[in-house]
């Protein structure tokens, strides 16, 4: 996400599942889900744990209080305070958490002249950690990847003009995280429902670089997903037991990430999919909850991995979707949240982003990008699987 926002403030926001069960656990964790993969009839209904509040300290430190844990001393309490949230996450209905990691996290993987925070891993561990004790199924996305898969992005964790990721030695970089990751995954308990791994967030699209996007299809994405089966057989890990390997959707615009696959088992695709961005919508309140009702991403296979309630730009401030001085569009934007939420359950479910900001104009939070604020607001209602129930669409 993030591709139109240009201010620090907003850097804030900066296949079918297989019921298959993994060998039961010890009657001691029983908040876990007893299957590592969500039942098939379940939709993902999840949020990002956005680069806002953990991440976004460790790609840009100094910008630290200005970002959702800006209200606490240190950034332990803050991971602390997230823990304790995935129980609240839990509590709305919502079942998926997506966390958006650097490379850098596995600072093995850091060359010499690159500059990275470091220290993230004890953090990432505990968030996993709690979010499985919680029962949430947890997609963990390389948002950022070595060498820079998109200009000028901060969520990248280094905002260049070159992107630099598409070579050989930056995607076996890439690749290397992943086997280490998938390693993690399948041998460090508070990673039990860790179920799928994005193997890049947002590369470049076909538009701008035509070539590398299409390196990308024709080789980083049939070796990624090899390498990290192989790390698997070499674990001895079950069929019914791999994890998900998931890659930006064709939506995205770098070409079709299958194209050049020779398997697809347990593999998934990410459509962000954020309609304040769509230019060929009408932004008007009518015009948004038109074009979210007729909104079809795809099959089961597709994953509205980001998402929000926020309106265009030009528009957002305006009386017809002010957050700020009333709360008279109250009703719409509860209509808006459904009226999507309900679309991306016709593909396999949605993930909000983002969990957690402390992003506020003026004083006055502003929950379009949030769904704790937004929840407590009563515009995500109470159970995020009700969507259906409540949309305005016919
Ligand atoms: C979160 O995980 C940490 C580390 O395992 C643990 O000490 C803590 O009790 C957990 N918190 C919650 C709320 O589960």
């Amino acid at each position: 996400m993030l591709s139109k926002f240009t201010t620090t403030a907003l850097i804030a926001l900066s296949g079918a599942w297989v019921a298959e069960s993994r060998p039961a656990e010890s009657s001691t964790t029983p908040a876990r889900n007893s299957r590592r993969w969500l039942p098939g009839s379940d939709k993902i209904r999840g949020v990002n744990l956005g680069s806002h509040f953990i991440i976004e300290k460790w790609m840009a430190g100094d910008e630290w209080n200005t970002m959702g844990c800006g209200d606490t001393n240190d950034e332990w309490s803050c991971v602390q305070a997230l823990g304790q949230d995935a129980a609240d996450i839990k509590n709305l209905g919502l079942n998926t958490v997506r966390i958006p990691v650097g490379f850098w996290i596995n600072e093995d993987l850091v060359n010499d002249g690159e500059y990275y925070p470091k220290g993230g891993l004890e953090y990432l561990d505990y968030i996993v950690g709690n979010c499985t004790e919680a029962g949430l199924y947890v997609i963990m996305d390389l948002h950022g990847g070595p060498g820079v898969q998109t200009p000028n992005q901060q969520f990248t964790g280094h905002s260049v003009s070159t992107p630099g990721f598409y070579t050989a030695d930056n995607y076996e970089r890439a690749y290397k995280f992943l086997e280490w990751m998938t390693e993690r995954v399948h041998t460090n308990s508070a990673y039990y429902n860790v179920g799928m791994i994005e193997v890049i967030n947002e590369p470049v699209q076909s538009g701008s670089y035509p070539s590398e996007a299409a390196d990308m299809i024709a080789n980083y994405y049939p070796t990624a997903w090899s390498r990290i089966r192989a790390r698997e057989d070499q674990l001895s890990v079950t069929d019914s037991n791999r994890v998900h390997i998931q890659m930006m959707a064709t939506a995205w615009g770098s070409g079709d990430p299958s194209s050049s696959l020779t398997d697809q088992t347990f593999a998934a695709y990410d459509d962000h999919r954020y309609l304040k961005w769509d230019t060929s919508v009408t932004a008007t309140q009518e015009g948004y909850i038109s074009a979210a009702c007729s909104d079809n991403r795809g099959g089961d296979d597709i994953i509205i991995g980001e998402w929000s309630i926020s309106v265009a730009d030009d528009v957002q401030y305006n009386a017809e979707f002010d957050i700020k001085d009333t709360d008279a569009n109250n009703a719409w934007y509860k209509d808006f949240w459904a009226a999507q939420a309900q679309a991306f359950e016709r593909s396999g479910g949605w993930i909000f982003w983002s969990w957690k900001c402390n992003y506020e104009i003026s004083g006055f939070n502003e929950w379009r990008w949030c769904c704790q604020s937004a929840a407590a607001a009563g515009i995500i209602p109470q159970d995020a699987s009700s969507a259906a129930s409540i949309s305005p669409c016919s």
